[in-house]
């Protein structure tokens, strides 16, 4: 705002100064809770894009913020003048308090580091490696399915997947069996996120304010420090015992790296962030996209049979090979679009450091933008009848027509997600063995409402029966 006020009275525009910038139109909130409703609700976003255009100024408190729903505006912020947009804002300062200063919320040179430094684990040849251990913890889901005492019993969807991919993410990352303390992080980590949605402004401002929710927040923080403390523990002791066995996983990794130039080890502190970080942005999002993916196959039972029909011709009932992905492409069209309706990460935030001007808007140094693949998956001039589950948008050929922004559930510039590759190859490998073995169909009365915490999620229980197929 100040660069603003010395630009205008630089070039004696004092008539733009009195005016103040130039704002968009937008919803204007009487009460703090419709402020928060603004900035927390995908659909309320999504509204407020129908309503105002390709962008929307309102006030969460006393924070401006300003969302951007076209496309160009999507490749601006994240691509040409990333530079000048941060990540010091609201949610990820939030989100700290989860991860600390891992890959997801670090910034500058630190970030530049360590991204160098992990990239090579998410190496499409080393992630394709990882197939056959993403089979195997499927197969090891599908063989409790099969134990179940009472087989008309339901499941529930979201737990199921939630306990698959952190079991994934803990064997490639990790390197160990995560399933035993599955239930310990996927309660703490629920309550912290549950809680860190229903902040006040001073539980915002003041994360030391001593107050129920923030010690709660601070409980089960410590819990999941603790895990990962202990996994790096046994990790240290396991290298000293035996130095010279070769280890690919992310914990040796970290714990062997040494500084470039001063070739000190890292701290006990940043080996942390980054493995908690791994392992929250690693499991969460799979797990969401594929409950998404099975609600909207059970709701559109033709797709599901088309898919079932496709991976049963092509596969004779043996398991995937990553080979065989890229003959079945409908596996991957379907988990896109389940992700275009539902994008995990459904809002992207980023801080203006400096002055900028968006289609002919100022977006003063300081304010708040917000990116929503929710709402920009869903708009108009880009996707036709948007609210229609139609995997056929993701034809190739219908996709290189699109505009490269209208479609971002991973992000997109420098700070795209790291394990994209990782969670599309896992998706698609644990959607073809189910298509294979089992049905999966939640009632036809349910309706999963979304639930926007970090991630978006099917609220509640997503309860599904199973029909095995063989
Ligand atoms: C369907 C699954 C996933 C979705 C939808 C997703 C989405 C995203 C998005 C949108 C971002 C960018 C955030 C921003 O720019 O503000 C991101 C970053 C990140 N994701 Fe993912 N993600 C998924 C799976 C994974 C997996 C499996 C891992 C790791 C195993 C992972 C690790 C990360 C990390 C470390 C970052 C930060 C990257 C950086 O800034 O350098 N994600 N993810």
């Amino acid at each position: 705002m100040l660069t603003s006020i010395r630009g205008a009275l630089r070039n004696n525009n004092f008539a733009a100064l009195l005016r103040g910038p130039k704002r968009p139109p937008g919803p204007n909130a009487a009460l703090i809770t419709e402020s928060v409703g603004l900035y927390t609700n995908p659909e309320v976003m999504h509204q407020n894009a129908s309503q105002s255009g390709d962008m929307t100024y309102y006030r969460m408190f006393v924070w401006p913020i300003y969302q951007l729903n076209h496309p160009d505006h999507v490749r601006h912020v994240l691509q040409e003048k990333a530079r000048i947009y941060s990540k010091r804002t609201i949610d990820y300062r939030l989100l700290r308090r989860l991860g600390g200063e891992g890959l997801l919320t670090s910034e500058g040179e630190l970030w530049k580091k360590q991204r160098r430094m992990i990239q090579p684990l998410f190496s499409r040849q080393h992630v394709e490696d990882l197939g056959p251990m993403m089979l195997e913890c499927t197969e090891n889901m599908l063989d409790r399915w099969r134990a179940k005492k009472d087989p008309a019993q339901s499941i529930d969807i979201v737990e199921e997947m939630t306990r698959l991919t952190l079991h994934i993410v803990g064997r490639a990352l990790f390197d160990l069996d995560l399933l035993g303390a599955s239930n310990e992080v996927g309660a703490a980590f629920e309550t912290a996120s549950k809680e860190l949605m229903l902040l006040g402004p001073v539980e915002i401002v003041w994360s030391g304010a001593p107050t129920p929710r923030n010690k709660r927040i601070r409980q089960s923080t410590a819990k999941l420090h603790h895990i990962v403390t202990s996994m790096i523990d046994e990790r240290r002791k396991d290298i000293l015992r035996a130095p010279n066995k070769p280890r690919r996983d992310l914990v040796s990794l970290l714990l062997q790296a040494r500084d470039e130039e001063t070739q000190e080890p890292m701290s006990h502190a940043q080996i942390r962030d980054e493995l908690l970080t791994m392992m929250i942005a690693g499991h969460e999002t799979t797990a969401n996209t594929l409950s998404w993916t099975l609600y909207l196959l059970s709701k559109h039972p033709k797709i599901a049979h088309y898919l079932q029909q496709d991976c049963r011709a092509h596969l004779q009932g043996r398991a995937p090979l990553v080979s065989d992905l890229p003959a079945i492409p409908l596996l991957s069209m379907v988990i896109q679009e389940a992700m275009r309706l539902y994008p995990p990460a459904w809002a992207l935030t980023r801080r203006a450091e400096e002055d900028d001007e968006i289609d002919g808007y100022t977006i003063p140094a300081g304010s708040t933008v917000v990116i929503s693949p929710f709402s920009t998956h869903r708009h108009p001039g880009f996707w036709k009848d948007p609210g229609r589950f139609d995997p056929t948008r993701f034809f190739p050929e219908t996709e290189k027509q699109r505009h490269r922004f209208a479609y971002f559930p991973f992000g997109g510039g420098q700070r795209m997600c790291i394990g994209k590759g990782f969670a599309m190859l896992e998706a698609q490998l644990i959607l073809a063995m189910l298509m294979q073995h089992v049905e999966v169909n939640v009632p036809a009365h349910h309706y999963a409402e979304p639930e926007a915490l970090i991630t978006l999620r099917p609220k509640g229980e997503l309860p599904a029966t199973l029909r095995w197929l063989d």
